[in-house]
């Protein structure tokens, strides 16, 4: 299938690792020219590179989103080379505390950093879009959003006003030729889950070998239908379909990539 990327340039924030790094690779070897955002140079540049090396087109993009002057940095450096066609709002933070752990500031820090960023991005490149009569915005929310578990509540409630603010969005480009969607999420494997895995194993009674206490560790925290936990390139997979030829009629929408987690309509 043709994704009809060629010629289409993508911004994904937080691409120097995890799911955004995913997401740019397969962004870029679908032929999207893609910008790579991180805050560090050498994190977002080593992830630009290997797209460079595989045959795709990438640039650098470098700022701090939780600020204005830093996603005036970004926006700047990713209009310098034409037009955005396709924003990915996907860097954020999560704090592993409690209720009566996370002070207030902690509460406004996250939610500055995983909800004022999105709208930082969408404010500084839906505009030019609007010009051209098409984009897409993806926005990467979470599970979280709509079965929050007692810990990091105030992270869960960033994916909540993550998943809220894409509806409205969507609502404000009627007839524009841009949507407004979001790729939510369940528990996605990367390095550091793994050694925590590997790590909190004897506390739990997971097991000694790894496949074993990933089964165990799934049954015991994010029970889903696929008894494992899901992978990178599935969730870019689903960014993928929502920024390709076949989703102009999708907007507003949220896809779970979350193996059945989540146990409601
Ligand atoms: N992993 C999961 O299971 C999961 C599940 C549901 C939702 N999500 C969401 O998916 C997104 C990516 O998660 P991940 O697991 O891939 O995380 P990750 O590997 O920690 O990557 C986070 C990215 O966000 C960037 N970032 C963090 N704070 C930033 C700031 N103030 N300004 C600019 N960039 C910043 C980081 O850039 P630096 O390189 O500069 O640090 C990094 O590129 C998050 O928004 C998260 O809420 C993840």
């Amino acid at each position: 299938m043709d994704s009809q990327l060629k010629g289409k340039r993508a911004l994904v924030t937080g691409a120097s690792s995890g799911l955004g790094e995913a997401i740019a690779k397969m962004l870029a070897a679908e032929g999207a020219a893609v910008i790579v955002h991180g805050r560090d140079v050498l994190r977002a540049g080593k992830v630009a590179d290997s797209i460079i090396q595989a045959g795709g087109l990438a640039e650098v993009a470098i700022g701090d989103l939780a600020t204005d002057e830093g996603a005036d940095a970004v926006a700047k450096t990713a209009l310098r080379g034409g037009t955005v066609d396709i924003l990915i709002n996907n860097a954020g933070i999560t704090q592993h505390t409690g209720w009566f752990d996370t002070p207030s500031s902690d509460w406004s820090d996250v939610y500055n950093v995983n909800v004022v960023s999105y709208v930082r991005m969408v404010q500084r490149i839906v505009p030019q879009m609007k010009e051209k009569g098409w984009g897409r915005v993806i926005h990467i929310g979470g599970g979280l959003a709509i079965q929050p578990i007692k810990e990091q509540p105030h992270y869960n409630t960033t994916l909540a006003a993550r998943h809220n603010l894409s509806v409205s969005l969507a609502r404000e480009l009627k007839e524009t030729g841009i949507t407004s969607n979001v790729v939510s999420p369940g528990a996605i494997m990367n390095p550091m889950v793994e050694e925590w895995l590997v790590r909190s194993a004897p506390k739990f009674g997971w097991g000694t070998e790894l496949e074993e206490i990933k089964y165990r560790a799934v049954q015991d925290l994010v029970p889903n239908d696929t008894g494992r936990f899901g992978q990178p390139e599935e969730v870019a997979g689903a960014v993928l379909y929502l920024v390709g030829p076949y989703s102009d009629y999708i907007s507003g929408a949220i896809i779970r990539v979350d193996g059945g987690t989540m146990r409601s309509l």
